[in-house]
């Protein structure tokens, strides 16, 4: 496919041209003053989610020239391009399609449906996989000898099915226990063999290649574990998810639930993989959470530019990577239950669009990926938060909170709700040392009060410690509730994001080369290891190396 690499669109130029004249001295305070309907504009509805953008850095000429980057670079026939099936993971020769898992199945009454024709084979494939794999999550639901569920994978194979089992807690059924094992350090999997029994313990080795080392190691050391403690049969205790069926069945599994290699593994959650899921929320509510994604799908696919969430969002990305040249954002999830939302973000983000080379492998002048980090709110707040509000860079946040909780504990959500908005605004509206607390949200007042941030005895005249410079920016994205559908909804909307801003830089966000030398380097220190071989090394690896042979 041809379109013009970003920086060299004349959208680019433009940008730049905008930000050096307004951007940089853009004030989101001056733009809530100018402009009561700022909030309206610049909010939208998505399936699911709600999304205010109004507390970012742009205005309506940066957002007309961002759409314009879109359409000079060719996000739209790229999106088309990914839901036809073409081959859009070049260096790989793969199609991209983990919408295709959440696609419902063909209805014969509806000739006009988004699944092009050629795919209609493959999505049937789809369904009698995932009936099949519904069935036996029901299986193991029923079956009240299985208490514990040891998911053994890492990456897309672990983070995924660990983030959404967390995050639906709510909807877990009670007497089943879920484990994540994906370090290959054996405390992992030794602290949660402690806690478990053969006979009451099913083990599911999450892997697409059925290679990775990591889960390789320790699905050997369970197997291991579960003969030793009298474990009898490993068909029954043991089922693989993979794309590599031949190298399940050569470990001794009977049970497994394959999928494509046009699925990534960091997109992975909706296929065989989410087997942990669907085990905790059932088939029922695994079918909802795929709905939810299907909804957030066709809403990327269909939306205008202008009202397209994952569109606004990824070109906002750009604008803070490549034009305020910020180097991170942080993820403030305001509910407990989201605790491995970053992490999850983060291979999300870094692993599909950590790239320095573009489609056609040539280096790119221009900066990529962000840095993701983040953790629940509010939490965050009282470890990292000062560094938002008053450190040198400046870090765009984006908040998640949702309306309705599933506890009834008095004030508490409301509080937690509070804080979410509180920060948002803190960030956006600062202080002055001198000035009183903002009102409303308003622009801090000129005006001093001697009271000002002296209640701890400190002095009132503080000058820059105790000055909020403000008008950093954030996203709010709020869930009525959070419920498979949301969930689903919010992580496709996180997956279509990524893809925009991927498109946008010209680059591959579907392979994930960056990872191999370090495996590849790790066989070759582990052999020397245990050798005490440190001949060619450089000087520090071989001096760590025999230090650890000491
Ligand atoms: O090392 C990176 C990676 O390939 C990820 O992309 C993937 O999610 C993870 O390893 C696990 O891979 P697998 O599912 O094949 O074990």
């Amino acid at each position: 496919m041809t379109s013009t690499r970003c920086d060299r669109s004349a959208a680019w130029s433009a940008l730049q041209t905008a930000y050096a004249q307004k951007g940089q001295a853009f004030d989101l305070r001056q733009a809530f003053a100018q402009d009561a309907g700022r909030f309206a504009a610049l909010s939208q509805s998505a399936p699911h989610v709600f999304a205010d953008l109004s507390k970012n850095l742009i205005d309506d000429t940066t957002q007309q020239l961002l759409l314009e980057l879109a359409r000079q670079t060719g996000v739209a026939q790229h999106r088309d391009a990914m839901f036809a099936g073409e081959r859009i993971n070049s260096t790989e020769e793969r199609a991209v399609m983990h919408w295709l898992l959440r696609t419902p199945p063909i209805d014969p009454a509806m000739p006009a449906q988004s699944v092009h024709r050629h795919m209609a084979e493959t999505l049937h494939e789809v369904h009698r996989t995932l009936d099949a794999m519904l069935a036996f999550a029901e299986v193991v639901r029923a079956d009240e000898r299985i208490t514990d569920i040891v998911n053994i994978g890492i990456g897309g194979s672990d983070l995924g099915p660990q983030m959404a089992v967390l995050a639906l807690d709510a909807f877990v059924l009670p007497g089943k226990r879920f484990h994540f094992v994906s370090n290959v350090d054996g405390h992992e999997l030794a602290g949660v063999l402690s806690k478990v029994k053969p006979e009451s313990t099913l083990f599911l080795i999450a892997s697409k290649t059925f290679t990775t080392i990591e889960t390789m190691t320790n699905a050997e050391s369970a197997k291991r574990w579960f003969l030793r403690e009298g474990g009898t049969d490993i068909g029954r205790h043991f089922a693989a998810l993979t794309t590599n069926v031949a190298a399940a069945n050569d470990f001794g599994v009977k049970t497994t639930f394959g999928f494509w290699d046009w699925v990534g593994g960091r997109y992975s959650v909706w296929s065989a993989i989410g087997l942990p899921l669907a085990i905790a929320i059932g088939a029922a509510g695994f079918r909802q959470f795929l709905a939810g994604a299907h909804a957030m799908d066709e809403h990327f696919r269909s939306a205008p530019l202008e009202r397209n969430l994952p569109v606004r969002l990824g070109l906002l990305d750009v604008w803070y990577r490549n034009f305020h040249g910020f180097t991170s954002r942080s993820i403030a999830p305001y509910h407990s239950a989201l605790k491995r939302y970053p992490a999850y973000l983060q291979q999300l983000e870094m692993e599909s669009n950590g790239k320095r080379v573009d489609a056609n492998g040539e280096a790119l002048p221009y900066d990529t990926a962000p840095v993701l980090w983040g953790e629940p709110g509010t939490n965050g707040q009282h470890a990292y938060f000062q560094m938002l509000h008053q450190g040198t860079d400046v870090v765009p946040v984006e908040f998640v909170a949702v309306k309705h909780p599933k506890h009834d504990l008095p004030g508490h959500h409301d509080l937690l709700l509070a804080n979410a908005l509180a920060q948002a605004q803190a960030l956006m509206v600062g202080k002055s040392a001198d000035a009183g607390p903002p009102q409303g949200g308003a622009a801090p007042p000129g005006g001093s009060d001697p009271h000002a941030m002296g209640e701890r005895g400190g002095h009132v005249h503080a000058g820059g410690h105790k000055d909020f410079p403000g008008n950093r920016p954030s996203t709010f994205l709020l869930l009525d509730e959070l419920s498979p559908a949301s969930l689903g909804a919010l992580i496709a909307l996180q997956e279509h994001r990524v893809f925009v801003s991927g498109s946008v830089w010209g680059i591959n966000s579907f392979d994930q080369w960056g990872v191999e030398l370090g495996k590849v380097l790790a066989r070759d220190v582990a052999a020397r290891l245990a050798a005490g071989n440190v001949t060619g090394l450089d000087g520090s690896t071989a001096g760590l190396l025999a230090r650890l042979r000491d």
